[in-house]
Parts: structure tokens; sequence; C-alpha cells
């Protein structure tokens, strides 16, 4: 009645799927995240080594920064920013950010690489060739 082989290959092929995704990582745990460069001209000048906001903050929500600065430029026409030091930040991506993390390459690129994700951004707000270079 029963084909314990064919059940047996069954039960065999099910396991080979179900666990694909766990044993497809293996090898990829030990690619080393990126620590973010900041050895910048103009961030080597800084007093204090501070972004526009927390470290942290920054690193989960730069997106979203980005995102309300460029509705606050574009939409409401406000170009600067109040920081949670309340500090005023002129907002631009180029003329701000960009300033700082001069080293494109090794701080947005290569982060970005890591995590899989790829900004359009570029493709209008462009990179100073220099910046693309530089490692
Ligand atoms: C289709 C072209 C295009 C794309 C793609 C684009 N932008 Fe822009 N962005 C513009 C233009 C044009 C302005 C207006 C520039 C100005 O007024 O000086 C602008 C302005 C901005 C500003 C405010 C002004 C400034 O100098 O920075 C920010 C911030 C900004 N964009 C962020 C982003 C971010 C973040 C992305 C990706 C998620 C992005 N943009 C993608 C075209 C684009
Ligand atoms: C005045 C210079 C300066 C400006 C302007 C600046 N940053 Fe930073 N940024 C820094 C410094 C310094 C750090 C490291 C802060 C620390 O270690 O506490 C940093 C940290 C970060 C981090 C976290 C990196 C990590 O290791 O996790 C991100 C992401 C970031 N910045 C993105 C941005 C973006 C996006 C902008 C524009 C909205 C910006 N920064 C503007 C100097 C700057
Ligand atoms: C510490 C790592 C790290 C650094 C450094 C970093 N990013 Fe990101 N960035 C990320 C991650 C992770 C995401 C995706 C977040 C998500 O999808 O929720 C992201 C997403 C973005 C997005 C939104 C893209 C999209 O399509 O949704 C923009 C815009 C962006 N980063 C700009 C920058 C800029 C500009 C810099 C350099 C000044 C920078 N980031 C540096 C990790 C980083």
């Amino acid at each position: 009645m029963y084909d314990g082989g064919k059940i047996i290959a069954g039960i065999i092929i099910f396991l080979a799927f179900a666990t694909f995704p766990f044993y497809s990582n293996i090898g990829k745990a030990d690619i080393k995240p990126p620590k973010p460069s900041l050895d910048t001209p103009v961030i080597k000048e800084l007093a204090v080594k501070k972004c526009v906001e927390p470290k942290e903050y920054m690193r989960a929500n730069h997106m979203q920064l980005l995102i309300d600065w460029r509705d606050a430029a574009l939409r409401e026409g406000k170009r600067i920013y109040i920081n949670s030091r309340g500090e005023e930040v002129f907002i631009s991506l180029q003329n701000t950010c960009m300033k700082c993390h001069s080293n494109k390459k090794k701080f947005c690129d290569e982060c970005h690489s890591y995590a899989n994700v790829d900004p359009y951004c570029w493709d209008c707000h462009f990179a100073k060739a220099k910046q693309e270079e530089q490692r």
C-alpha cells in the first residue's frame, strides 16, 4: 500500500526546501558590517565630531530626515532645519551632508551596498567627481 521510498524522498525534498533560506545564509554571516569612515577633511576640522542629529538617530532615521528636508525645501521653501540641540542647519543634501561626508564611497555607498539599498537620489543630485573617487 505505502511506498516507503517515495515518502522518505518526499520528506527529504520538503526539508531541503523548508531549510533552504537557512543554509543559503551560511557563509554570509561573516561578511563584516561596514564601519562608515569619518575620515574627511571637514570632519577632521570639527572641534566636536557631531552629525546634525545624534549618531543613533542618524543611523536609523537619515532616510526620513532627508525626505523631510526635501519636502521642507521644495514644498515649503524652508531652508533652515532646527535640530534637537536647537542649532540651525542649512537644508541641503550636497552642501550640508556631503560637505562633511565627502567620502561618499566609503560612507554612504559602502553601507548601502551592505544593506542592499540603492538610493536613486544620485540620478539628479550629483556627488562631485572628487567625492565619487575619494576612498
Ligand atoms: C528627478 C530628480 C531628483 C531626484 C531623483 C531626487 N531629487 Fe532631490 N531635488 C531635485 C531638485 C531639482 C531639487 C531642487 C534643488 C534646489 O532647489 O536647489 C531637489 C532638492 C532636494 C533637497 C533640498 C535642497 C538641496 O539642495 O538639497 C533635498 C534634501 C533633496 N532634494 C533630497 C533628495 C533625496 C534624499 C533624494 C533621494 C531619495 C532625492 N532628492 C532625489 C531633484 C531630484
Ligand atoms: C558637521 C558635519 C556633518 C554634517 C553636516 C552631517 N554629518 Fe553625518 N556625521 C558626522 C559625524 C561627525 C558623524 C559621527 C557622529 C558620532 O560618531 O557621534 C556622523 C554620523 C552620521 C551617520 C551615522 C554613521 C554610523 O556610523 O552609523 C549617518 C547615517 C550620517 N551621519 C548621515 C548624514 C546625513 C544624511 C547628513 C545630512 C542630512 C549628515 N550626515 C550631515 C558629521 C556630519
Ligand atoms: C550606517 C549605514 C549607513 C550609512 C553610513 C548611510 N546610510 Fe543611507 N541607508 C542605510 C540603510 C540601512 C538604508 C535603508 C533603510 C530602509 O530601507 O529602511 C538607507 C537608506 C537611505 C535612503 C533612502 C533610500 C530609499 O530608497 O529608501 C537615503 C536617501 C539614504 N540612505 C541616504 C544616505 C546618504 C546621503 C548617506 C551619506 C551621507 C547615507 N545614506 C549613509 C544605511 C546607511
